[in-house]
């Protein structure tokens, strides 16, 4: 073990104090998507995590309901590899997929399969307006009626709004700016560690491999995506919770 060797669980204890700095009430949000789902599905249900990360969100599932059982989805190699390891404590409740959301066919290898809830956090704002639409008639298709879909995620403020988008900016700074005098990893400082535990090397190549080409995307606002979602097919779609610009998309196939 070299100094800086941690747990599969201790660097995801990092990972989430670190996004935490970036996403003021990251608990409360995560709160308010496993109420819905208790308050809507019976278990055992199933329920795919788009963009898992290190299996942050696919684990509170898995330990807030005991029968139900998660598909996690991304497409970054290290973090893939930290999300098997950490989910592998579920045993065959998690399974994990390495796939493109970008690449049309991405959600092939579900078909067939029933899913009750697709979650997201914190990672489609990475997809243009397009590419969103794409997914959420991708998840149209695969999704059975009453199946639901949450997504959480700053969904920024646009002209029209600058009081808010000002507000919004001023407390991201100062979370930040508490989080990391605290003692927070930054996101760099986080990828650091990560890439220097043992056996990450070619997961770091390939990663970087994967990534050289994606520029950050132009913002989707909440309108965008919730007429997005209609358009796709959904038959109900709303927020189940805000903060400033930080939300919970809500919809219902
Ligand atoms: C900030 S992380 C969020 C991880 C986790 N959901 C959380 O909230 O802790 C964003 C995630 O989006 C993933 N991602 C970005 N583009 C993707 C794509 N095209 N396909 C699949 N995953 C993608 C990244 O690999 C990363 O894991």
């Amino acid at each position: 073990m070299t100094e800086n060797a941690l747990s599969p669980r201790g660097l995801l204890e990092r990972w989430d104090s670190q996004q935490s700095a970036y996403v003021a009430h990251r608990e409360q949000r995560f709160q308010s998507m496993l109420d819905v789902l208790r308050l809507h599905l019976s278990e055992p249900f199933h329920v795919l995590d788009l963009a898992c990360g290190p299996g942050s969100l696919a684990d509170r599932v898995l330990t807030a309901f005991p029968h139900a059982r998660v598909t996690a989805v991304d497409y970054d190699p290290v973090l893939l590899r930290l999300a098997g390891a950490v989910l592998a404590e579920h045993g065959d409740r998690a399974t994990v997929l390495d796939a493109d959301l970008v690449r049309a066919g991405w959600a092939e290898p579900l078909v067939g399969q029933r899913i009750d809830a697709v979650v997201s956090s914190t990672a489609l704002h990475w997809l243009s307006p397009s590419q969103l639409l794409g997914v959420y008639t991708a998840l149209a298709d695969l999704l059975p009626a009453g199946a639901l879909f949450l997504n959480a995620d700053h969904l920024r403020y646009g002209t029209g709004n600058d009081t808010l988008k000002a507000l919004s900016a001023r407390h991201d700074a100062e979370v930040q700016r508490a989080s990391f005098t605290a003692g927070a990893d930054t996101w760099d400082a986080w990828y650091e560690l990560a890439t220097a535990q043992p056996g990450t090397a070619p997961f770091v190549a390939e990663r970087r491999l994967r990534f050289a080409d994606r520029p950050p995307q132009p913002h989707s606002p909440l309108h965008f995506h919730l007429a997005a979602l209609s358009t796709a097919g959904f038959a109900e779609v709303g927020t189940v919770w805000q903060y400033l610009d930080d939300y919970v998309v809500f919809a219902r196939r």
